[in-house]
């Protein structure tokens, strides 16, 4: 089958043939790749800066944004059956079975030696087809078939919200019945990046009522502008406002979620955060970016005034059962602008047309594996699968 793998020691990335998975356990499922989402983690794997193959293969099929169709399952899979569409997991738990493996909570892996689909130690989805446990498999509801490859990038401001509550749970931080009650009106929230993860991690803080302010790079008016007051966010660009003249305008910074790996910014934007505030990284910057910044001031703000500084990386089961919760509920309030995340669509064989971005418009750009095949029969168990990769 078709596969696009990046070959580290030579630093290539093409277009292979690879051998078809098979369903070979009893709780496997064989799932029709669909589409792919590209996101700049696969752009750092093929430019060599990050990833790893699979133990004795020599190349890794990237891509971990999935979204496909369930074409062949193990006699003991309960959780899906043939037919239904789905998104996969990304993490797969350590050799040693930590403690946060153990409950399938990876995404918080004690020893760093979990693998991850696509990225680190396995093999992705930028392929025909795949084969993995029912456990890591999320049903789509059909409805949401067309915006499911957004899931993935969703569940990294799910995981974030998430922790949010928990973490603030340690604080009176529920709304006065006067600012909205349980509504959430009361917080002000600051996204960084208008990208998927920041636009997406918007329409979450939307869903939960918070006013919502973009900053990105852009001057407006433009498209991402439009997008983020079409969810009833406020964009401001930060190259005409300085991150204390954006919170001036917000009042007290309750919540920043980082979605743009940039670490001079984001470590401005720490500066303004409020009174009992938190602030979410997301993004992964290149190492050695030596930046000047006041350490006094800022170790002193989060002393005085009570503030959580939180990174944050992959995400659990749950998180994608609440990411399809609300995408089904994004497509409901902003039908076009959560379709408009998608910028582009391509076969699979264009990826080469994605390596590197282009156009400072795009936001998502799908790799597409066209329609669902005809289906096999359900229930069968077939051979092993051949070439071992799995
Ligand atoms: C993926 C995560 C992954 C992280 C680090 C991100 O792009 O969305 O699932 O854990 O990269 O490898």
């Amino acid at each position: 089958m078709r596969a696009v793998a990046v070959f580290p020691k030579t630093k290539e990335i093409k277009l292979i043939d690879h051998p078809e998975p098979n369903v070979t356990r009893p709780t496997d499922v064989k799932v029709k790749i669909i589409n792919v989402g590209v996101c700049g983690t696969d752009r750092e794997i093929w430019s060599g800066e990050y990833g790893d193959p699979p133990a004795g293969s020599d190349y890794l099929i990237t891509g971990h944004e999935s979204f496909g169709q369930v074409v062949e399952v193990g006699p003991a899979v309960q959780a899906v059956k043939v037919g239904d569409y789905v998104v996969l997991t990304v993490r797969r738990g350590c050799p040693e079975n930590c403690i946060a493996c153990r409950q399938m909570r990876q995404d918080f892996c004690y020893t760093g030696h979990f693998t991850e689909r696509g990225i680190k130690g396995a093999h992705g989805y930028m392929t025909e087809f795949v084969v993995d446990d029912e456990k890591y498999m999320n049903l789509v509801p059909p409805e949401i078939k067309d915006i499911a490859v957004l899931l993935e990038p969703l569940t990294i401001a799910e995981k974030a919200l998430m922790q949010v509550f928990t973490i603030q749970s340690r604080l009176p931080w529920e709304c006065r019945l006067e600012q909205g009650g349980a509504n959430q009106t009361c917080h002000n929230a600051i996204v960084l990046g208008a990208g998927p993860v920041g636009l997406l991690g918007a329409m979450a803080l939307r869903l939960l009522n918070m006013d919502v302010h973009v900053v990105a790079r852009d001057r407006a008016p433009n498209p991402k502008e439009e997008l983020a007051k079409s969810l009833g966010a406020l964009y401001h660009a930060t190259s005409e406002k300085t991150p204390q003249q954006i919170a001036e305008q917000i009042g007290n910074v309750d919540l920043v979620f980082e979605a743009t790996g940039a670490a001079k910014a984001s470590f401005d934007f720490l500066q303004v955060v409020g009174p009992n505030g938190i602030f979410i990284f997301t993004g992964v910057p290149a190492p050695m970016i030596d930046i000047t910044l006041d350490a006094g001031m800022l170790m002193r703000d989060i002393v005085l005034k009570n503030q959580v500084v939180l990174g944050t990386v992959n995400a659990p089961k749950i998180a994608f059962e609440n990411g399809i919760r609300d995408l089904l509920e994004f497509q409901k309030r902003w039908p076009e602008a959560v379709r408009s995340l998608i910028t582009g669509f391509l076969p699979l064989e264009r990826f080469q047309e994605t390596v590197k971005r282009t156009d400072r418009e795009e936001i998502k750009t799908v790799l597409t594996l066209g329609p669902s095949l005809p289906l096999q029969r359900a229930g069968a168990c077939a051979e092993p699968a051949t070439g071992g990769r799995k």
